[in-house]
């Protein structure tokens, strides 16, 4: 079947620099050809957009087509009808690549539009989906309205990246890891999402989010859903998002004497640029087993990655030797490289038996192309595949989780741009005797 592609915010950044570009490789790599237009809907035209077009190669250039088009506006509805007719029995996909305050309205003039259309219909929504639980729960009810559940796809782009697929990978297509992957023999687990930009030229939206909205509650549950889930009872897309939401329903709620926010040093607003924080998850696998998460801008490096830590071997086992095993880790991690790390202490080279281990390393890298996440999202997107786009009760549930941090005074501590881990976010983990590996 033929597609035809809408991008609703079309000149954006997010447009411009991820969504356009994938198609444009997609298409030209003949990965998927079956796209009969790409409409780029904005108010203006800019002059990035019109560079952008030229940067693509023809035969994808000749399929998009800038459309003015106002999401307030009945008449650009009308002009999008018209545009519609040219597609009859393709299939039709609009992109919501705008400002979140725009969904609602968006949604309302498409979903009335396309009552007088047949055509098979995709509709997907960036993040934030939402500003609390209870307008998640509003914009559900009003997709609701007009598309069914099968149409809607929720997208987070950490999911279309590859080495945190490989989380479930890792568990479910592996014998050896489900006996070790639970409260018997991981200490903790820790997720991190660290950046070294600000948020130079993003200041508006990030007022509306800060660290809370804009990352913990979609990028960073989504990671932690991974590595925590049960296994699904079978590969198939409802199975593994029923597993997602259990896990995240397992959330236990979070106490605020263990969240640390920042804000880094410069920042001319109100919101917070860093949140580190423990949570646990009240379940037969994970129960007391700590979950440290911790994101923020403008720290010395880029640095996303998961790290589950193996208890301790017995103190007195080694206490007749002069040192201190590190504990086993697995390391998924997804910036600045594509990699799995498995670290163990191994024998050194020695003339004795008895001797101190070191740590080595096994590395699996991980990174078999250079593709980015929303690639192959969009693959998925076209198959009509949503294993990894979240559900409606997914969504709210992580809202839910994040809820008790939207409102709390947050009295942010001030770091400076570049540091490695504010000194508070460093005591979160001192006082239980852990540290951070960043
Ligand atoms: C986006 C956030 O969703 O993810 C940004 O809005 C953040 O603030 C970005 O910088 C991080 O994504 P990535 O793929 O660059 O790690």
């Amino acid at each position: 079947m033929l597609w035809a592609f809408f991008v609703i915010g079309g000149t954006g950044d997010l447009a411009r620099n991820k969504l356009l570009p994938a198609l444009e490789k997609l298409y030209t790599s003949g990965l998927f050809r079956n796209l009969s237009g790409v409409y780029a809907l904005a108010r203006t035209k800019t002059t990035q957009w019109e560079e952008k077009l030229n940067s693509f190669r023809p035969e994808f250039r000749a399929l998009c087509k800038y459309v003015p088009f106002d999401v307030k506006d009945p008449n650009s509805y009308k002009e999008l009808g018209r545009i519609l007719q040219e597609h009859k029995g393709q299939g039709l996909i609009f992109y919501l690549a705008l400002s979140p305050e725009l969904f609602e309205d968006t949604i309302r003039g498409l979903g009335v539009l396309l009552r007088n259309f047949e055509n098979p219909r995709r509709i997907v929504v960036e993040k934030p989906f939402g500003k609390d639980y209870a307008s998640a729960v509003r914009l559900n009810e009003l997709l609701r309205r007009y598309f069914v559940e099968e149409e809607v796809f929720r997208i987070d782009h950490f999911l279309g990246k590859h080495t945190i697929q490989n989380i479930f990978s890792l568990r479910f297509s592996n014998s050896i890891f489900e006996g070790v992957w639970n409260k018997n023999f991981v200490d903790h687990v820790q997720v991190l999402a660290l950046e070294d930009k600000g948020v130079e030229g993003r200041e508006a939206f990030y007022e509306t989010t800060g660290a809370v909205r804009d990352m913990l509650q979609n990028h960073m549950l989504q990671m932690l859903s991974f590595v925590a889930m049960e296994p699904p009872c079978c590969m198939e897309p409802e199975s593994i998002r029923d597993e997602k939401v259990k896990v995240l329903r397992s959330i236990r709620q979070i106490d605020p004497r263990e969240v640390v926010f920042g804000r880094y040093e410069g920042y001319k607003g109100k919101a917070e640029t860093f949140v580190a924080l423990k949570l646990y998850i009240d379940n037969l696998r994970w129960q007391g087993v700590p979950f440290y998460l911790m994101t923020g801008k403008a720290l010395a490096r880029k640095l996303t990655r998961i790290t589950v830590v193996f208890k301790e071997i017995p103190k007195s086992f080694i206490s007749l030797l002069d040192c201190e095993p590190r504990q086993n880790r697995i390391v998924f991690e997804v910036a600045p490289e594509n990699k799995i790390v498995l670290y163990l202490e191994l024998r050194p080279l020695a003339d004795r038996f008895i001797v101190c281990p070191v740590e080595r390393q096994i590395v699996f890298d991980t990174e078999v192309e250079n593709k980015e996440p929303y690639e192959s999202l969009l693959v998925d997107l076209f198959r009509g595949d949503q294993t990894l786009f979240m559900r409606y009760d997914e969504v709210e549930t992580m809202w839910k989780v994040v809820e008790p941090l939207l409102d709390f005074p947050k009295d942010p501590i001030t770091y400076p741009v570049g540091s490695w881990c504010p000194k508070e976010a460093w005591d979160l983990l001192k006082k239980d005797g852990r540290e951070w590996f960043v």
